[in-house]
């Protein structure tokens, strides 16, 4: 019986190891959010996979061809995603092409179903149209918002694009709009 175990386990480990994916995730967060959407991706991918969570000011080129997926998420600010995500498409999308790739987007006008999927998520849209780069895997998740972490002017921005779309105004409070099962549902699909 040990004998039979020890010969189905040296056959099995080898082909565990051949499956392995190694995944880079790269995240582009101002207060935090994208890069938490990123640690329950490295959770969900991790069975069985190498995962790297980094930030995308500090990948170089030389780490991105070590990788067979890569994963990229950025968050919206006053409507646009930072410009250094933009800046790393655009210097490394030969690469990405050449390899397996997601992108998604985090931001709050999300949270309401009719801007809720790539194909109706405005800033999405607006991605696709400014990198003209084709992700293999699309995906938009609703983000966060925590009115005491902001400073003044944002913090009453904030609330006043709140109010406008019907969200919640109350100052002191902090509000997740992630569907986290959305994201497991995404690392399945990938
Ligand atoms: C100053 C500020 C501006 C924002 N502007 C927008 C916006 O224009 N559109 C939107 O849908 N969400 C906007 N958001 C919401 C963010 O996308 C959301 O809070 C997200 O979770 C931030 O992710 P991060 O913590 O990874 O940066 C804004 C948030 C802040 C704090």
């Amino acid at each position: 019986m040990l004998l039979l175990l020890k010969t189905l386990l040296k056959n099995i480990v080898p082909i565990g190891e051949y499956v392995m994916t190694k995944f880079l995730i790269i995240y582009s967060s101002v207060d935090g959010h994208t890069q938490k959407i990123c640690e329950r991706m490295r959770l969900n991918l991790n069975k069985g996979n190498n995962v790297k969570i980094i930030s995308v000011e500090d990948i170089c080129r030389e780490e991105l061809i070590k990788y067979d997926f890569v994963i990229i998420g950025a968050s919206i600010r006053y409507g646009k995603h930072r410009s250094n995500v933009y800046k790393f498409i655009k210097e490394n999308k030969t690469l990405l092409d050449k390899i397996d790739n997601a992108f998604f987007s985090v931001n709050v006008v999300a949270r309401k179903t009719n801007k809720s999927s790539p194909k109706n998520n405005p800033y999405i849209q607006k991605f696709l149209k400014i990198t003209k780069w084709e992700p293999k895997h699309l995906g938009v998740f609703a983000g966060k918002i925590d009115y005491k972490k902001y400073n003044l002017i944002d913090r009453l921005m904030i609330c006043f694009i709140m109010w406008v779309t019907k969200g919640p105004t109350n100052l002191n409070g902090a509000y997740d709009f992630t569907d986290w099962q959305r994201v497991d549902d995404f690392c399945k699909k990938l």
